[in-house]
């Protein structure tokens, strides 16, 4: 299969990338303004928000499916620029899938579980939405846009930790980094949330594929957990002194775009139609640390060029 990714220079469309090269499949990775160098896999540049050139750059290459990971997917810089994020975080995604159906090709579109408010948790595909922040408005209507446009397409509500191409994107290397440097730092106690291992996520999308699902899915873990918490947990596996993270309530803070509290979603749909159950946390964190051993974070980095090719 030739699977186009977008947003390869990002957390999941890298390991996306890697796993579907390592399935031995024919990976194609479109970057914007970040290169990589030596990846496993064939890198393209485009700008999406020039999504008639880039569309026809993908026709081009005649994909045999899609996987739409870019977005802006910073909350503080969608506050910072509304427009610009609602274009690439919601029109963008209706133009990707409306080409898809058009091309007849699978296209998967990956959401986010801040589409909910945090007040329920556990919450289903069927539950009613209410986002909090720019980010999370314009990512419920990109999906509005991607099931008009595309009723076949898959919508993945995803919270993914794991290794990044910065050494600085996810939650999981903001604990590495910092309690590996003996650093004290902040943990949310009345936050949660349900996030799987970014290489099992990239498995769970290319097997979603394979199954030709359509509409939406809660790809996450089955297990929840509180951030402090999850940080413990990574302090504990690396051997770090997990007293430096300072419990504290994340509603007392000011943090710029508003979060929803309890992120917490539920994953039975997905695990009845892939008939096999989703890694919980505490196995997302023994991959998270394998990865370490492996030298997996270091290979990652070395695909760091400073342009895009
Ligand atoms: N991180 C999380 O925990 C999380 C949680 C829920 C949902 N999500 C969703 O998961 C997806 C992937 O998130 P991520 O954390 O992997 O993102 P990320 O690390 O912030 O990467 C974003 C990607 O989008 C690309 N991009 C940005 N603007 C672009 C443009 N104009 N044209 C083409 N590409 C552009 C970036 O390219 P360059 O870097 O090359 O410029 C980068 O590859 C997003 O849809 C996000 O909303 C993420």
């Amino acid at each position: 299969m030739r699977l186009l990714v977008t947003g390869a220079s990002g957390l999941l469309g890298l390991n996306l990338c890697c796993v579907g090269a390592e399935r031995s499949m024919d990976v194609i990775g479109m970057v914007h303004t970040r290169g990589l160098k030596g990846a496993p896999f064939e890198v393209i540049q485009g700008d999406l928000l020039a999504i008639d050139k880039s569309l026809s750059k993908i026709e081009a290459l005649q994909p045999d499916a899609i996987i739409h990971c870019a977005a802006i997917a910073d909350l503080n810089l969608a506050e910072k620029q509304p427009e610009l994020t609602f274009q690439l975080n919601a029109e963008v995604p209706g133009r990707m899938a409306a080409a898809a159906a058009n091309w007849g090709i699978p296209f998967v579109h990956i959401s986010t579980d801040a589409v909910f408010d945090g007040e329920k948790g556990n919450y289903k595909e069927s539950d009613p939405t209410n986002p909090l922040s720019v980010y999370a408005r314009t990512k419920l209507a990109g999906e509005q846009a991607v099931q008009d446009a595309n009723p076949d397409a898959v919508i993945a509500r995803v919270v993914f930790f794991g290794w990044s191409l910065s050494g600085r994107r996810s939650l999981s290397e903001f604990f590495f980094n910092h309690l590996g440097a003996g650093k004290v730092v902040k943990g949310y106690t009345d936050t949660f949330f349900s996030p799987l291992y970014v290489e099992d996520l990239a498995e769970a999308l290319l097997e979603m594929l394979d199954a030709k699902l359509a509409g939406i899915y809660h790809v996450v873990s089955p297990e929840s957990i509180s951030k402090y918490g999850f940080g413990v947990r990574i302090a504990d596996k690396f051997g770090f002194d997990s007293r430096l993270i300072t419990p504290i309530e994340a509603k007392s803070l000011d943090r710029g775009a508003q979060r929803s509290l309890n992120l917490t979603l539920n994953c039975d749909k997905l695990e009845k139609a892939l008939d096999h159950q989703l890694q919980k946390v505490t196995e997302g964190i023994e991959a998270f640390y394998q990865g370490w051993l492996a030298c997996y974070p270091k290979k990652l980095q070395g695909f760091a060029s400073k342009e895009a090719e």
